[in-house]
Parts: C-alpha cells; sequence; structure tokens
C-alpha cells in the first residue's frame, strides 16, 4: 500500500470565489490547495466585460495571505452582447483565460446567461478567430426535462452542433457528472476536454437523498445514480489527458442552503486535493492522480506545468464542521467527518 505521493502541484479549472466578506472566507483554502485556478463569473452582477473581471482579479489578490503564489484566471461571462473588441481583449490578457457559457436559467447567477444558443454563434466564431477557450455549463433548462436528464439533452441538442461547427474552438464540458458527458468528451474531435469535480466522483444521488434531504450534497448539474460515477472515476483515473481537475467549489451561506429552497453548490475547497488523492486511491490509480490533478488541464491551456511538488500522506484528518464568521458561515464537505488523506508539504 502507497502511504504517501509527491506530485507537481495542483490546479483547479473550476472554482466560485465569490466576493466580499465570502470571498475573505474561502480564498485562503483555494491558496493553500492550488496553484492556479479558473475563477468563475457568476457573480452579482455578473463579470461580462474584461475590465470587471480584472478588477475581481484584483480584489481576489488582496484577499490572499501575504505570501501567496495563488494565481486566478478568470473566465468571462458569456452574454449575446459580448463583441468581438472584448474577445480579442480577453484573448490577449494572460489573467484572462476562457469565457463561460451559462444557459440562462441553468444554475446560481445564470440569469444573464444564454437563452438562444444559436443566437452566439458568431461570438463562438469570434473566439475561434481568438483562440479563447469556451467553458460550459452543459445541461438544459427546458421545463419539460427532467432534471436528471438535463446534462444529457444538452450535449445532443447543443455541444455536438457548437463542436461540429467551430472545430477550431477548444472547448471544455465543465462539471460532468454522466456516462454521456464521458462518451462525448471520449469521442469528440480534438480540442474538447472536460473537468470532473471531487464531489461528483465521491457522491450519488442516494447521498442526497436517502435518510433525509442533505442540502450540502445538493449541487448542479445534480448527483447521478451509481452507475454514473462510476464512469466518472473511470475517466479520471484513465490518465486520458481530455479529463482534469475542476473543483465547482461553489460556497453559499450555512442559512441559504439549510433552507426550504436551498441553493446550488458544495463547498470543496479546504480538502479537494486530499479528496481527489482519495477516489484515486480507492480506484488503486495513484500513479494516475498528477496528470489529473497537475498536467492536464495546463497543458489543455497551454500554459507550464507548475514547478515544485506537493506531498500528500495517507493520514486520517477531521474535517472542520464550519467556516467563517455570522451570516457568512459556510459549511464544507464532510463537515466533521474525516479525511482519509493529508497535504504534508508543499513548495513552488
Ligand atoms: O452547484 C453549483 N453551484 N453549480 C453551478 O453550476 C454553480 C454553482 C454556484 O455558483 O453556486
Ligand atoms: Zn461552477
Amino acid at each position: 500500500m502507497t502511504d504517501s505521493i509527491t506530485i507537481s502541484p495542483p490546479d483547479d479549472w473550476h472554482l466560485h470565489l465569490r466576493d466580499g466578506p465570502m470571498l475573505e472566507t474561502v480564498v485562503g483554502h483555494s491558496a493553500s490547495q492550488f496553484t492556479r485556478a479558473m475563477v468563475m463569473p457568476n457573480l452579482v452582477p455578473p463579470a461580462t466585460q474584461c475590465q470587471q473581471l480584472l478588477d475581481y482579479r484584483q480584489r481576489i489578490l488582496a484577499a490572499l495571505p501575504d505570501d501567496s503564489q495563488f494565481n486566478p484566471i478568470m473566465a468571462l461571462y458569456l452574454t449575446d452582447q459580448l463583441d468581438e473588441a472584448e474577445i480579442s481583449e480577453a484573448a490577449s490578457n494572460p489573467h484572462i483565460g476562457a469565457v463561460k457559457l451559462y444557459p440562462a436559467g441553468a444554475t446560481t447567477n445564470s440569469d444573464a446567461g444564454i437563452g438562444d444558443l444559436q443566437a452566439i454563434y458568431p461570438i463562438l466564431e469570434w473566439m475561434e478567430k481568438h483562440d479563447l477557450p469556451l467553458l460550459v455549463h452543459g445541461e438544459v433548462t427546458d421545463p419539460e426535462i427532467d432534471i436528471f436528464d438535463r446534462e444529457t439533452v444538452f450535449l445532443e441538442r447543443h455541444l455536438q452542433p457548437i463542436v461540429d461547427t467551430f472545430t477550431n474552438l477548444r472547448v471544455v464540458l465543465e462539471h460532468i457528472t454522466t456516462a454521456h458527458g464521458i462518451a462525448f468528451v471520449e469521442q469528440a474531435r480534438s480540442g474538447v476536454g472536460g473537468t470532473l469535480t471531487a464531489h461528483h466522483l465521491l457522491l450519488n444521488r442516494n447521498h442526497m437523498l436517502v435518510g433525509g434531504i442533505q442540502p450540502h450534497h445538493y449541487c448542479l448539474p445534480v448527483l447521478k445514480r451509481e452507475s454514473h460515477r462510476q464512469a466518472l472515476i473511470a475517466a479520471a483515473t484513465s490518465g486520458n489527458p481530455r479529463f482534469f481537475a475542476g473543483t465547482d467549489s461553489a460556497p453559499h451561506p450555512k442559512s441559504e442552503k439549510e433552507s426550504a429552497c436551498g441553493c446550488a453548490g458544495i463547498y470543496t475547497a479546504p480538502i479537494a486535493v486530499e479528496l481527489y488523492t482519495e477516489v484515486f486511491d480507492n480506484a488503486n490509480s495513484l500513479n494516475r492522480l498528477e496528470g489529473f490533478l497537475s498536467h492536464h488541464g495546463a497543458d489543455f491551456y497551454r500554459l507550464p506545468r507548475n514547478p515544485g511538488e506537493i506531498t500528500l500522506q495517507r493520514n486520517p484528518c477531521p474535517v472542520e464542521r464550519e467556516f467563517g464568521q455570522d451570516e457568512q458561515r459556510v459549511v464544507p464537505l464532510r463537515a466533521g467527518g474525516w479525511c482519509q488523506w493529508q497535504i504534508l508539504s508543499r513548495t513552488n
């Protein structure tokens, strides 16, 4: 049995940091785990302009611990108003890495997202021309479609045509939750990748619904049945460079999670690397952890792999019950429970 593992420092290619007091509460957790992160723009109001993103990035940097080397790379919020000048500016700025597509109404703060996907084809053409990757929340919002089928239907209706039409556009299917999403990415043309969250690798829908509703296990796309989770684990641990880590760590105040209408999002940032390590360990695939956590994403975004190393040790560690103060208290996944691995050391 391997009891410790040393790999290049990892990156989180899908992260929600929020703003204001919540940002202050959470950003240090990601910075202690990851070297870089792709930061999502679904703020209130959403960050739809490069300047808004760069201002937000400054607030993130200001909220970091003094000695932190954490590098936030920003994703621009796609609206049907995005013009070519803005895309060109984003593509030429090293602090902006991608554009994020939210179908309108699909998830938290997505109301300003896209209603008619056909209407953004000119924008996608500009993104292809300027080589700016598209990150996709891949779920339809059609009320007729069952929530458990929304990812699968999105692939057929929308993502396949986009991938076929813009053959040089780099596309990431974010937070894949189904065997269909995995197959889509595996079979797609080159330039198509997918992120996997720790929570979708660890939990199935029983964890959300059996023994009482578990609001801290509610996220979007919603947790699926066990056979889908097994497909995600197989993909993550396969060594296929199309798949890489994106936590989708999404903090919400405890009061808004433990509510009659609880919001979607699972907070994994404080223990994300430990959780991914546990998944790979359980699958007897620790030899593939480094590719998934630290190499594949950087390679996809054509960024250098991180220098330095991080060492994890098999050592059960308790997880805090909550972080932050008062209205900003946030409950992590596994609150009051245990992680099987621990970060022992990290160098830059
Ligand atoms: O569970 C989620 N929470 N899924 C998303 O797509 C958005 C995120 C959030 O921002 O809270
Ligand atoms: Zn997200």
